[in-house]
């Protein structure tokens, strides 16, 4: 069979890879795709935009596309689902209404109270001024998020009252991300340990796979600005056996029945952002979609072939069936061009990367690469996903690091705390 995958990033680059290992596909078309996809058996890129999906759905027409797996959100919630099931096409990913999950965080918030799953208390504004009369009662640590999707940037921790009025400012004066930004929530600041947690739906049942973690902060100990995501790993011990119950319980059920009786049926990647507290997990987001850069060591040790369950998932027969995993531990450190998230230079030579794939159980994934004259070349904020396997974790990172020691580029930047959470919990195991 071929599959078309949508987008452009290390998450595309770990499905592509992962997909076209599967012996039911011949081929892999991926739009647009980037240079280390284009290097993988099987694959082949077409230059149709993620963003373009009546060019995607005549993508898939003419080249006869008997599955397509959509990576990013925005194709989501513009409805690149409904257009391609119109179509007769078969697509792994939630329709419109559902995205709106991901599209929408005042549906979402006020979709988890209506049906009681655990998330942060919170209020909706839709005018500056009666968000500051709110603001104004009370002066604590506070998250301001605007509405709608802003490239994972939209989100504010606020330490105190003046934080989150700038913060407020900034969405809703400013008007940073637009339209995105009618409507802000002001919502409780969770402590605990986050936790990122995904699973096949099918519209009635979840299929969960391990969990992971990201870090979502530019620099070491979770400081700086948020970013897409720095770099992950699976499974995330702070998810006991205990906790995974609750996750699947206590949010995952009750949010897939709650999208169905909304007549939103709720098919694809399902992410929940998870604080643990104590043990108990409360939502932060959903997302629509996998999780970038979670992507990549969840697929890394996948042993189960996803196709089947891509295509199960879509026609509604999920029920029964199991992923396995690698006993191996996984992680992935994000390399990222200096000065992300904000702005920075591209073009720059990279060097190392087939040195680093000489090591044993380590795969570089492309996000934002280029092919130059000699050679690939940077071209996006976060460059690679350089992503190792071992058993336990500190052997997973340490053989990670190494494959990163020999990769370089002028003013590359990447964290050198991914997994210790991990290694803290497992008393360096
Ligand atoms: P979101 O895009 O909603 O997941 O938010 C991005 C990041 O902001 C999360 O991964 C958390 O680190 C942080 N965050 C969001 N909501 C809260 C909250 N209610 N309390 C504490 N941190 C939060
Ligand atoms: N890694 C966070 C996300 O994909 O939204």
């Amino acid at each position: 069979m071929k599959v078309l995958i949508v987008g452009s990033g290390g998450r595309e680059h770990a499905l592509a890879w992962k997909i076209a290992d599967s012996d039911l596909v011949s081929e892999v078309v991926v739009a647009p795709g980037n240079a280390g996809i284009e290097r993988e058996p099987k694959c082949r890129l077409v230059s149709v935009s993620a963003e373009d999906i009546a060019g995607l759905k005549d993508l898939a027409l003419s080249e006869r596309i008997d599955l397509t797996v959509v990576g990013p959100e925005a194709p989501l919630v513009a409805g690149v689902t409904d257009l391609f099931e119109a179509a007769g096409l078969k697509v792994f990913g939630p329709s419109r209404a559902a995205a709106l999950l991901e599209g929408s965080k005042v549906f979402t918030k006020r979709l988890m109270k209506k049906y009681g799953v655990p998330s942060a208390e919170f209020e909706v504004f839709d005018t500056f001024d009666s968000a500051v009369d709110y603001l104004m009662q009370s002066d604590g640590p506070t998250v301001v998020k605007a509405d709608g999707l802003a490239a994972g940037k939209g989100v504010f921790v606020c330490n105190n009252r003046e934080e989150a009025l700038a913060a407020l400012a900034t969405i809703m004066k400013e008007r940073a991300f637009g339209d995105a930004g009618n409507q802000v929530i002001v919502e409780e600041c969770l402590v605990g340990e986050e936790a990122s947690f995904i699973a096949f739906t099918d519209g009635k049942n979840a299929l969960p796979l391990a969990s992971s973690q990201d870090h979502k902060q530019i620099f070491d100990g979770d400081q700086g600005s948020m970013t897409g995501g720095m770099g992950a790993y699976s499974p995330a011990p702070v998810v006991t056996p205990e906790v995974h119950d609750r996750i699947m319980t206590q949010v995952m059920a009750p949010l897939i029945k709650a999208m169905e009786q909304e007549d939103r049926p709720y098919k694809g990647f399902l992410y929940a952002g998870l604080m643990i507290s104590d043990g108990r997990p409360l939502v932060l987001e959903f997302n629509a979609r996998m999780g970038d850069p979670e992507a990549q060591p969840l697929l890394f040790r996948m042993k189960t072939d996803p196709v089947p369950l891509m295509i199960a998932a879509a026609e509604g027969r999920l029920g029964g069936m199991t992923i396995e995993w690698e006993p191996e531990d996984a992680i992935c450190v994000v390399m990222a061009s200096g000065g992300y998230p904000g702005s920075y230079e591209k073009e720059k030579p990279i060097r190392g990367i087939e040195e680093a794939e000489k090591i044993d159980g380590v795969k570089v994934f492309h996000a934002g690469t280029a092919r130059g004259a000699n050679g690939f070349v940077t071209k996006g904020g976060r460059v690679l996903g350089v992503t190792g396997k071992g058993l336990g974790i500190a052997q997973a990172i340490e053989k990670t690091y190494q494959a990163v020691s020999r990769i370089g580029w002028e003013n590359a930047h990447y964290r050198k705390d991914i997994g210790k959470k991990a290694l803290h919990r497992s008393d360096g195991r």
